[in-house]
């Protein structure tokens, strides 16, 4: 049986961990280098292997992940990459900054991305006009129904997009009434084993498709960005609750906890892109220790999971 699997090549939200400017208890705590903490870089998996992967978003750490994933480094020939093609969650700056990084193809870049993240990109942040004074970028379609598709060169890897509720990045015209397909959620299938992941680093509510498409899988990587809704308020570093940014925190009687915990026991639960201010980050708060209670599992950079 072909040999797949996911790579998570970065689990924190935006901003990483340690932010740049951020000296909060967990920022500072990891910088000085207290133990428990770990850093994290910015938001991006890989899946399939062995030589041959998709990437799905491109951070703006993808230097650093390359270099920390030896699979993903040129070894066929005088140029060349793992990396057979791009796949966008959605537009936000988190997910895509990274594929100026990617410039130096020889050949355009292989790109999925739906229709309204690829307006996004090329009108409100045109990543993708740009990138066409450089190796160019070969679109392909997305579309967020759940159909399936491959990506070449990733054989026996069957992805289907779905379509969920978060936010489009700020520059987005629909950034406050959200339009199918500014985000949406993965799921990935090992044609071979049958073995499924579900990936949304970003979801706000589980509606009815997410919830069915989290129940079929055997692992899924949601939302881990905030612990509560009012985080960032309370830390006196924003206005804005998690909600309003699109992310569902994940305490609370409807928070993610509550519904990883009416998963089957056998689906393995992981929460991914996970903010710097969020307590989970601490191997040593009670908040992790809730989530460890709760089977629920904490993305670290380079965490492999087989499909
Ligand atoms: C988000 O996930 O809400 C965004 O990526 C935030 C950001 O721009 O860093
Ligand atoms: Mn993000
Ligand atoms: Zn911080």
């Amino acid at each position: 049986m072909l040999t797949m699997k996911l790579v998570v090549l970065g689990s924190s939200a935006g901003g990483g961990f340690p932010q740049w400017n951020c000296n909060c208890t967990q920022c500072a705590g990891v910088r000085a280098g207290k133990p428990g903490l770990q850093a994290r870089t910015q938001s991006s998996i890989a899946v399939g292997g062995p030589y041959n992967w998709v990437l799905v978003n491109a951070s703006p750490d993808i230097l650093q992940q390359i270099k920390a994933t030896p699979a993903l480094q040129p070894a066929r020939a005088l140029r060349d990459s793992g990396i057979q093609g791009v796949l966008l969650v959605d537009g936000q700056i988190d997910h895509t900054t990274g594929l100026f990084m990617l410039r130096e193809r020889g050949a355009s870049l292989p790109l999925w991305c739906t229709d309204p993240v690829y307006d996004d990109l090329t009108q409100g942040n045109p990543i993708l006009n740009v990138l066409g004074h450089f190796c160019g970028v070969q679109r392909n379609r997305v579309l967020p129904d759940g159909s399936a598709f491959e990506v070449p060169g990733v054989p026996g890897l069957r992805i289907r997009a779905l379509p969920l509720w978060s936010k489009p990045a700020p520059f987005s015209p629909h950034r406050e009434h959200n339009v199918v397909g500014d985000n949406v959620g993965y799921v990935f299938e090992n044609i071979a084993s049958g073995r499924r992941i579900f990936y949304a680093p970003g979801l706000a509510e589980i509606d009815p498709t997410v919830w069915e498409a989290m129940r079929a899988a055997d692992a899924v990587l949601v939302d881990g960005t905030f612990w509560v809704d009012d985080e960032m308020i309370r830390l006196g570093i924003s206005s804005k609750r998690g909600s309003e940014i699109g992310h569902l925190p994940q305490f609370g009687e409807n928070g993610m906890l509550a519904w990883l915990s009416r998963l089957p026991a056998s689906t393995r639960k992981l929460l991914i892109h996970i903010n710097n201010t969020n307590p989970i980050l601490d191997e040593n708060s009670p908040e992790r220790a809730a989530c460890t209670a709760a089977g629920v599992e904490v993305c670290f950079d380079g965490l492999e999971i087989a499909l």
